[in-house]
Protein backbone atom coordinates (compact mmCIF):
# COMPACT_ATOMS: atom_id res chain seq x y z
CA UNK A 1 0.00 0.00 0.00
CA UNK A 2 1.47 3.24 -0.84
CA UNK A 3 -0.08 6.75 -0.07
CA UNK A 4 0.32 9.81 -2.22
CA UNK A 5 0.49 13.43 -0.74
CA UNK A 6 0.18 16.43 -2.92
CA UNK A 7 -1.27 20.20 -2.13
CA UNK A 8 -3.73 21.63 -3.78
CA UNK A 9 -2.23 22.75 -7.01
CA UNK A 10 -3.12 25.87 -9.40
CA UNK A 11 -0.99 25.24 -12.62
CA UNK A 12 -0.54 28.25 -15.14
CA UNK A 13 0.58 31.69 -16.53
CA UNK A 14 -1.48 34.47 -14.36
CA UNK A 15 -2.41 32.53 -12.04
CA UNK A 16 -0.99 34.85 -9.62
CA UNK A 17 -3.66 36.96 -9.83
CA UNK A 18 -6.06 34.12 -8.21
CA UNK A 19 -4.36 34.33 -4.83
CA UNK A 20 -6.62 36.38 -3.23
CA UNK A 21 -9.96 34.80 -4.57
CA UNK A 22 -8.12 31.37 -2.95
CA UNK A 23 -7.01 32.84 0.37
CA UNK A 24 -10.76 34.38 0.54
CA UNK A 25 -11.96 31.64 0.22
CA UNK A 26 -10.89 30.39 4.12
CA UNK A 27 -12.06 33.77 5.58
CA UNK A 28 -8.95 34.74 7.37
CA UNK A 29 -9.22 37.36 10.39
CA UNK A 30 -5.64 38.43 8.67
CA UNK A 31 -2.95 37.10 6.34
CA UNK A 32 0.66 36.95 7.24
CA UNK A 33 2.56 37.54 3.60
CA UNK A 34 6.01 35.61 3.83
CA UNK A 35 9.20 36.69 1.30
CA UNK A 36 12.26 38.27 0.98
CA UNK A 37 13.74 41.12 -0.30
CA UNK A 38 14.70 39.86 -3.88
CA UNK A 39 11.31 38.62 -4.15
CA UNK A 40 9.80 41.88 -3.37
CA UNK A 41 12.15 43.72 -5.63
CA UNK A 42 10.90 41.44 -8.30
CA UNK A 43 7.77 42.95 -8.02
CA UNK A 44 5.67 39.57 -6.83
CA UNK A 45 5.26 40.25 -3.54
CA UNK A 46 3.75 43.53 -4.43
CA UNK A 47 1.55 41.58 -6.91
CA UNK A 48 0.17 39.27 -4.65
CA UNK A 49 -0.89 41.68 -1.71
CA UNK A 50 -2.56 43.18 -4.48
CA UNK A 51 -4.52 39.84 -5.19
CA UNK A 52 -4.93 40.05 -1.48
CA UNK A 53 -6.22 43.29 -0.65
CA UNK A 54 -8.50 43.14 -3.49
CA UNK A 55 -10.25 40.06 -2.14
CA UNK A 56 -10.99 42.53 0.92
CA UNK A 57 -8.07 41.11 3.18
CA UNK A 58 -6.32 42.27 5.88
CA UNK A 59 -2.64 42.05 5.75
CA UNK A 60 0.76 41.99 7.39
CA UNK A 61 4.41 41.23 5.76
CA UNK A 62 7.45 39.71 6.85
CA UNK A 63 9.76 40.11 4.15
CA UNK A 64 12.86 38.90 5.97
CA UNK A 65 14.04 35.56 4.97
CA UNK A 66 17.42 34.74 4.27
CA UNK A 67 18.67 32.76 1.33
CA UNK A 68 19.46 30.49 3.77
CA UNK A 69 16.60 31.11 6.25
CA UNK A 70 17.76 30.66 9.82
CA UNK A 71 16.15 30.45 13.25
CA UNK A 72 16.25 34.03 13.83
CA UNK A 73 14.06 34.42 10.30
CA UNK A 74 11.92 32.02 11.77
CA UNK A 75 11.45 33.52 15.36
CA UNK A 76 10.84 37.09 14.58
CA UNK A 77 8.31 35.63 11.48
CA UNK A 78 6.25 33.41 14.69
CA UNK A 79 6.19 36.97 16.76
CA UNK A 80 4.99 39.00 13.64
CA UNK A 81 2.20 36.14 12.90
CA UNK A 82 1.08 36.35 16.51
CA UNK A 83 1.29 40.44 17.25
CA UNK A 84 -0.63 41.12 14.28
CA UNK A 85 -3.39 37.92 15.04
CA UNK A 86 -2.81 36.45 11.78
CA UNK A 87 -4.49 32.93 10.96
CA UNK A 88 -3.30 32.27 7.29
CA UNK A 89 -0.07 32.62 5.97
CA UNK A 90 0.67 33.21 2.14
CA UNK A 91 4.44 32.47 0.89
CA UNK A 92 5.56 34.25 -2.18
CA UNK A 93 9.19 33.26 -3.62
CA UNK A 94 11.57 30.64 -4.06
CA UNK A 95 12.60 27.93 -1.38
CA UNK A 96 13.59 30.27 1.33
CA UNK A 97 10.57 31.89 1.94
CA UNK A 98 8.35 28.89 1.60
CA UNK A 99 10.38 26.98 4.40
CA UNK A 100 10.45 30.13 6.28
CA UNK A 101 7.02 30.33 6.22
CA UNK A 102 6.36 26.35 7.02
CA UNK A 103 8.49 26.86 9.92
CA UNK A 104 6.93 30.35 11.41
CA UNK A 105 3.54 28.19 11.40
CA UNK A 106 4.42 25.15 13.15
CA UNK A 107 6.17 27.39 15.72
CA UNK A 108 3.45 30.03 16.18
CA UNK A 109 0.87 27.29 16.55
CA UNK A 110 2.75 24.99 19.07
CA UNK A 111 4.58 27.76 21.15
CA UNK A 112 7.96 25.46 20.90
CA UNK A 113 11.42 26.04 19.29
CA UNK A 114 11.72 25.48 16.18
CA UNK A 115 15.17 23.47 16.80
CA UNK A 116 12.75 20.95 18.33
CA UNK A 117 11.42 20.04 15.58
CA UNK A 118 14.45 18.82 13.43
CA UNK A 119 14.22 15.05 12.22
CA UNK A 120 11.31 13.38 10.92
CA UNK A 121 8.08 13.35 12.36
CA UNK A 122 8.56 15.82 15.43
CA UNK A 123 5.38 18.15 14.45
CA UNK A 124 2.27 17.30 16.66
CA UNK A 125 0.76 20.79 16.45
CA UNK A 126 -0.23 21.55 12.70
CA UNK A 127 0.57 25.10 11.43
CA UNK A 128 -2.11 27.62 10.16
CA UNK A 129 -3.35 27.09 6.44
CA UNK A 130 -0.14 27.94 4.18
CA UNK A 131 -0.89 29.37 0.73
CA UNK A 132 2.52 29.32 -1.60
CA UNK A 133 3.02 31.47 -4.72
CA UNK A 134 6.07 29.94 -6.42
CA UNK A 135 8.77 32.23 -8.10
CA UNK A 136 11.46 29.81 -8.72
CA UNK A 137 11.61 26.25 -10.35
CA UNK A 138 13.22 23.85 -8.57
CA UNK A 139 13.06 23.63 -4.71
CA UNK A 140 9.61 21.86 -4.61
CA UNK A 141 9.46 23.38 -0.96
CA UNK A 142 5.50 24.82 -2.27
CA UNK A 143 4.66 20.41 -2.33
CA UNK A 144 6.76 19.04 -0.16
CA UNK A 145 6.87 18.30 3.44
CA UNK A 146 10.30 19.51 3.94
CA UNK A 147 11.64 22.54 5.51
CA UNK A 148 14.96 23.46 5.81
CA UNK A 149 16.63 25.95 8.28
CA UNK A 150 19.73 27.04 8.84
CA UNK A 151 20.79 27.09 12.32
CA UNK A 152 23.66 29.65 12.77
CA UNK A 153 24.48 28.60 16.20
CA UNK A 154 25.47 24.95 15.34
CA UNK A 155 26.24 26.00 12.21
CA UNK A 156 24.46 23.58 10.25
CA UNK A 157 21.18 23.15 8.33
CA UNK A 158 18.08 21.42 10.21
CA UNK A 159 15.95 19.52 7.82
CA UNK A 160 12.29 18.88 8.94
CA UNK A 161 10.41 16.17 7.58
CA UNK A 162 6.27 16.27 8.18
CA UNK A 163 3.64 15.60 6.00
CA UNK A 164 1.64 18.43 8.28
CA UNK A 165 4.20 21.00 6.83
CA UNK A 166 3.11 19.67 2.71
CA UNK A 167 1.38 23.35 1.99
CA UNK A 168 -2.69 23.59 1.49
CA UNK A 169 -2.26 25.51 -1.81
CA UNK A 170 0.08 25.84 -3.92
CA UNK A 171 -0.12 28.54 -6.94
CA UNK A 172 2.57 27.69 -9.80
CA UNK A 173 2.79 30.92 -12.16
CA UNK A 174 5.48 29.80 -15.03
CA UNK A 175 5.98 33.72 -15.72
CA UNK A 176 7.02 34.82 -12.53
CA UNK A 177 10.44 32.31 -13.52
CA UNK A 178 11.23 35.30 -16.34
CA UNK A 179 12.94 37.60 -13.63
CA UNK A 180 15.48 34.64 -12.44
CA UNK A 181 18.83 34.85 -13.90
CA UNK A 182 20.74 32.87 -15.97
CA UNK A 183 22.71 31.30 -12.89
CA UNK A 184 19.94 31.13 -10.46
CA UNK A 185 17.75 29.09 -13.65
CA UNK A 186 20.34 26.51 -14.04
CA UNK A 187 21.47 25.97 -10.48
CA UNK A 188 17.55 25.04 -9.38
CA UNK A 189 17.38 23.27 -12.31
CA UNK A 190 19.94 20.68 -11.14
CA UNK A 191 18.62 21.00 -8.01
CA UNK A 192 15.43 19.65 -9.49
CA UNK A 193 17.23 16.98 -11.71
CA UNK A 194 18.94 15.80 -8.12
CA UNK A 195 15.12 15.37 -6.49
CA UNK A 196 14.64 13.37 -9.92
CA UNK A 197 17.73 10.80 -9.35
CA UNK A 198 17.31 10.39 -5.89
CA UNK A 199 13.81 10.38 -5.83
CA UNK A 200 13.72 7.72 -8.52
CA UNK A 201 16.57 5.29 -6.80
CA UNK A 202 14.99 5.80 -3.11
CA UNK A 203 13.60 2.49 -1.13
CA UNK A 204 10.76 4.50 -0.54
CA UNK A 205 10.45 5.18 -4.80
CA UNK A 206 6.91 3.69 -5.89
CA UNK A 207 4.77 3.15 -9.40
CA UNK A 208 3.12 6.19 -7.96
CA UNK A 209 6.58 8.24 -8.38
CA UNK A 210 8.29 6.41 -11.03
CA UNK A 211 6.19 8.82 -12.89
CA UNK A 212 6.76 12.01 -11.40
CA UNK A 213 10.78 11.27 -11.70
CA UNK A 214 11.26 10.22 -15.08
CA UNK A 215 9.02 13.00 -16.69
CA UNK A 216 10.49 15.14 -15.12
CA UNK A 217 14.47 14.83 -16.39
CA UNK A 218 13.01 13.84 -19.38
CA UNK A 219 11.39 17.78 -19.27
CA UNK A 220 14.80 18.98 -17.70
CA UNK A 221 17.01 17.70 -20.79
CA UNK A 222 14.48 18.97 -23.03
CA UNK A 223 14.07 22.44 -21.97
CA UNK A 224 16.64 23.53 -19.09
CA UNK A 225 19.15 25.13 -21.41
CA UNK A 226 16.35 26.92 -23.40
CA UNK A 227 15.15 28.28 -20.46
CA UNK A 228 18.63 29.46 -19.20
CA UNK A 229 19.80 30.86 -22.61
CA UNK A 230 16.91 33.05 -23.12
CA UNK A 231 14.74 34.05 -20.31
CA UNK A 232 11.98 34.90 -21.95
CA UNK A 233 11.02 31.57 -23.86
CA UNK A 234 7.62 31.08 -21.63
CA UNK A 235 7.47 27.48 -22.89
CA UNK A 236 11.11 26.27 -21.95
CA UNK A 237 10.23 28.29 -18.40
CA UNK A 238 6.69 27.09 -18.32
CA UNK A 239 8.07 22.97 -18.86
CA UNK A 240 10.58 23.86 -16.50
CA UNK A 241 7.91 24.64 -13.92
CA UNK A 242 6.27 21.72 -14.67
CA UNK A 243 9.26 19.48 -14.50
CA UNK A 244 10.34 21.18 -10.81
CA UNK A 245 6.63 20.20 -9.22
CA UNK A 246 6.84 16.45 -11.03
CA UNK A 247 10.50 16.29 -9.02
CA UNK A 248 8.87 17.65 -6.30
CA UNK A 249 5.95 15.24 -6.14
CA UNK A 250 7.98 12.09 -6.18
CA UNK A 251 11.06 13.13 -3.80
CA UNK A 252 7.86 13.94 -1.80
CA UNK A 253 6.51 10.68 -1.66
CA UNK A 254 9.74 8.61 -2.06
CA UNK A 255 12.25 10.44 -0.20
CA UNK A 256 15.93 11.86 -0.99
CA UNK A 257 19.71 10.41 -0.84
CA UNK A 258 22.83 10.48 0.55
CA UNK A 259 23.28 14.21 -1.99
CA UNK A 260 20.51 16.28 -0.43
CA UNK A 261 22.07 15.18 3.01
CA UNK A 262 25.88 16.20 1.96
CA UNK A 263 24.26 19.23 0.17
CA UNK A 264 22.01 20.60 2.81
CA UNK A 265 25.46 20.09 5.02
CA UNK A 266 27.53 22.17 2.85
CA UNK A 267 24.34 25.13 3.24
CA UNK A 268 24.47 24.92 6.78
CA UNK A 269 27.88 25.52 7.40
CA UNK A 270 29.18 27.94 3.88
CA UNK A 271 26.19 29.58 2.93
CA UNK A 272 27.04 28.70 -0.28
CA UNK A 273 24.15 28.20 -2.81
CA UNK A 274 23.49 24.81 -1.48
CA UNK A 275 21.93 24.11 -4.99
CA UNK A 276 25.54 24.64 -6.21
CA UNK A 277 27.02 21.73 -3.86
CA UNK A 278 23.75 19.35 -5.49
CA UNK A 279 25.02 19.63 -8.68
CA UNK A 280 28.72 19.42 -7.69
CA UNK A 281 28.16 16.20 -6.08
CA UNK A 282 25.07 14.74 -8.61
CA UNK A 283 27.90 12.16 -10.48
CA UNK A 284 29.64 11.21 -7.65
CA UNK A 285 26.82 9.86 -6.08
CA UNK A 286 25.58 8.35 -8.99
CA UNK A 287 28.53 6.41 -9.29
CA UNK A 288 28.69 5.45 -5.52
CA UNK A 289 24.84 4.16 -6.03
CA UNK A 290 25.43 2.64 -9.22
CA UNK A 291 25.78 -1.30 -8.13
CA UNK A 292 23.13 -1.11 -5.97
CA UNK A 293 20.66 0.47 -8.52
CA UNK A 294 22.22 -0.07 -11.88
CA UNK A 295 18.67 -0.72 -13.68
CA UNK A 296 16.96 2.31 -12.44
CA UNK A 297 19.97 4.49 -13.60
CA UNK A 298 19.58 3.11 -17.26
CA UNK A 299 15.66 3.81 -17.06
CA UNK A 300 16.95 7.73 -15.93
CA UNK A 301 19.23 7.28 -18.75
CA UNK A 302 16.68 6.88 -21.41
CA UNK A 303 14.08 9.19 -20.11
CA UNK A 304 17.00 11.84 -20.13
CA UNK A 305 18.88 10.68 -23.39
CA UNK A 306 16.89 8.79 -25.03
CA UNK A 307 18.89 5.90 -24.78
CA UNK A 308 20.92 3.54 -22.68
CA UNK A 309 24.70 3.27 -22.40
CA UNK A 310 25.60 2.55 -18.89
CA UNK A 311 26.96 4.00 -15.71
CA UNK A 312 30.17 5.80 -17.75
CA UNK A 313 27.96 7.41 -20.78
CA UNK A 314 25.38 8.47 -18.01
CA UNK A 315 28.00 9.99 -15.86
CA UNK A 316 29.58 11.30 -19.12
CA UNK A 317 26.25 12.72 -20.54
CA UNK A 318 25.59 14.73 -16.91
CA UNK A 319 28.89 16.13 -17.32
CA UNK A 320 28.60 17.05 -21.02
CA UNK A 321 25.30 19.01 -19.79
CA UNK A 322 26.96 20.64 -16.78
CA UNK A 323 29.58 21.86 -19.09
CA UNK A 324 27.18 23.37 -21.03
CA UNK A 325 25.51 24.99 -19.16
CA UNK A 326 28.42 26.37 -17.23
CA UNK A 327 27.79 24.58 -13.85
CA UNK A 328 30.99 22.24 -13.89
CA UNK A 329 32.71 23.69 -10.82
CA UNK A 330 33.45 21.47 -8.49
CA UNK A 331 33.32 22.04 -4.12
CA UNK A 332 36.09 23.70 -4.36
CA UNK A 333 34.32 26.11 -6.82
CA UNK A 334 31.67 27.45 -4.10
CA UNK A 335 34.37 28.08 -1.19
CA UNK A 336 34.08 24.30 0.30
CA UNK A 337 37.98 23.50 1.82
CA UNK A 338 39.33 20.35 2.57
CA UNK A 339 39.70 21.33 5.90
CA UNK A 340 35.78 20.91 6.38
CA UNK A 341 35.12 17.78 5.33
CA UNK A 342 35.43 15.98 8.60
CA UNK A 343 32.42 18.37 10.14
CA UNK A 344 30.19 18.48 7.11
CA UNK A 345 30.20 14.56 6.91
CA UNK A 346 29.81 14.67 10.38
CA UNK A 347 26.29 16.80 9.97
CA UNK A 348 25.45 14.62 6.91
CA UNK A 349 25.06 11.74 8.72
CA UNK A 350 22.98 12.75 10.46
CA UNK A 351 20.44 14.04 8.15
CA UNK A 352 17.25 12.01 7.52
CA UNK A 353 17.72 12.21 3.52
CA UNK A 354 20.35 9.38 4.25
CA UNK A 355 17.40 6.95 5.32
CA UNK A 356 15.84 6.07 1.98
CA UNK A 357 19.26 5.81 0.24
CA UNK A 358 19.48 2.13 -1.51
CA UNK A 359 23.43 1.67 -0.90
CA UNK A 360 24.21 2.26 3.20
CA UNK A 361 26.12 5.33 3.00
CA UNK A 362 28.53 5.60 6.46
CA UNK A 363 30.80 8.51 8.09
CA UNK A 364 33.90 7.43 5.44
CA UNK A 365 31.66 7.08 2.84
CA UNK A 366 30.41 10.68 2.92
CA UNK A 367 33.50 11.64 3.33
CA UNK A 368 35.27 9.72 0.06
CA UNK A 369 32.59 11.62 -1.92
CA UNK A 370 32.97 14.95 -0.75
CA UNK A 371 36.82 14.60 -1.44
CA UNK A 372 35.96 13.23 -4.94
CA UNK A 373 33.38 16.26 -5.23
CA UNK A 374 36.41 18.74 -4.70
FE1 LIG B 1 17.13 19.97 -3.45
Amino acid sequence: MRKFISPEIIFGSGSIELVGQHASNLSPRRVLVVSDAGVREAGWTGSVEASLRNSGLDLSTYDRASANPCVEDVVRGARRYLDDACDLVVAVGGGSPIDCAKAIGIMAASGMDVRWFEGMDRVRVPGPPLICVLTTAGSSADVSPFAVITDREGRKKMTIINRLLVPDLTVIDPATTVTMDADLTTYTGMDALAHAFESYISNASSPLTYLFALEAVKLIAENLPSARQDPKDMGAREQMMLASTYAGLAFSNAGLGPLHAMAHSIGGFHDAMYQQAACALLEHVIEFNHPCAEERYLRLEVAMFGSARGKGPLIDLLGELRRDLGADGGLESIGVRRGDIHRLSENAIHDPCLATNPRPAGRKDVEELYERAM
